[in-house]
């Protein structure tokens, strides 16, 4: 599959990025974007992207959020998809080696992160089926109505406006096609924030102070912060260096799909609900911040969060997502 046949899909002619940088070579931008500043993406995934593959390359483990969903709604994906905000591939390597009739348009602000995505499909041999394209997706470069199906793997909560890239997804989608994004939700985070809260004010009264505390101090502010962007001034400049911007609700959701005239959109949590804070918690310590589990936090803290734990029914904990599946339908 060829630049020339993927040119179809878009409104602005493709242009190779080895323009800009011979490193480049393979990775597509539309006209407009190229020697445009990449705003709102940090260090990370640009000059350090290949850091960040060494860190977070997990093909098996996304993959199988992926699939839970693609099972839920009956689909086995082929024909055209779009992946927004595809990085070096987590989703799109697994995706292509299941589905060999599918073709994707990867879409990635970053070039760097788009040059790696390039070798490990090269690698596979699934370089002839997809690709690579810089660009801002809160931009529209694209036609309507040609793509089966479009993912987004942790992505829209990177964006200053996610409406935009979810507007484009549902003008793209051919009509009856599904989009599955995978995002952070206030609804459970807020509850990981009272729980962290009161883990802290305990450690005051006890005069109790350490690494993982001051961890727990940084998830509260990242919590609140995303959750209450608005009042903070001067917030939209501080997001063009910040790369987590959002926690989003069931409602900011709805509402777009209901304005750009969606079929549908469904929700669902990304990990099972028994303990989800316990785990959600383990993974931040472990993942994040380097700590050692359970030995980081003493257990009066595990106790804590238990308690939230057991506090919601099972089914309570279905509507607290603190990870989830988005899956709009056109
Ligand atoms: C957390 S990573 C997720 C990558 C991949 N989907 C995965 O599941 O591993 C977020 C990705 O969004 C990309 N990104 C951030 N802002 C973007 C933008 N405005 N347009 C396109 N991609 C963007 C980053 O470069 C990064 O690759």
């Amino acid at each position: 599959m060829s630049t020339t046949y993927f040119q179809q899909y878009f409104s602005e002619p493709l242009v190779d990025l080895a323009c800009e940088a011979p490193r480049y070579a393979s990775v597509y931008s539309p006209q407009p974007e190229v020697g445009l500043p990449r705003f709102g993406v940090s260090a990370e995934f640009l000059e350090k992207s290949e850091s960040y593959f060494q860190k977070y390359q997990q093909y098996d483990y996304i993959f199988g959020l992926i699939e839970r969903e693609l099972k839920a709604f009956g689909i086995s994906p082929q024909g055209t998809a779009i992946d927004f905000g595809c990085g070096f591939g987590n989703t799109v390597i697994p995706i292509l080696e299941h589905f060999p009739s599918l073709r994707m348009i990867c879409v990635d602000i970053s070039p760097d992160l788009l040059t790696i995505l390039n070798r490990e499909a090269e690698k596979r041999q699934l370089k002839e089926r997809c690709l690579a394209v810089a660009m801002d997706a809160q931009r529209d470069y694209f036609g309507e109505s040609f793509a089966d199906i479009v993912f987004g793997g942790a992505v829209l909560h990177h964006m200053v406006k996610p409406e935009k890239v979810i507007e484009t997804t549902l003008k793209v989608l051919k009509p009856g096609g599904h989009a599955v994004f995978l995002e952070p939700f206030e609804n459970g985070h807020a509850i990981l924030r009272l729980a962290y809260e009161e883990i802290l004010e305990k450690a005051r009264l006890q005069k109790v102070a350490g690494p993982a505390f001051e961890f727990l101090r940084g998830l509260v502010l990242d919590i609140a912060v995303r959750t209450k962007r608005a009042q903070y001034p001067g917030f939209e400049k501080k997001w063009e260096t910040l790369d987590d911007k959002w926690m989003f609700t069931k409602t900011y959701f709805e509402k777009i799909a209901r304005n750009a005239g969606a079929k549908g959109v469904q929700f669902r949590p990304l990990h099972e609900t028994a303990e989800c804070f316990t785990k959600q918690t383990t993974m931040a310590l472990s993942q994040y911040g380097g700590f050692k589990c359970p030995d980081a936090l003493p257990n009066w803290a595990w106790e804590i969060i238990g308690r939230y734990d057991h506090f919601f029914s099972e089914e309570m904990k279905q509507d607290l997502l603190i990870e989830g599946s988005i899956v709009f339908t056109k």
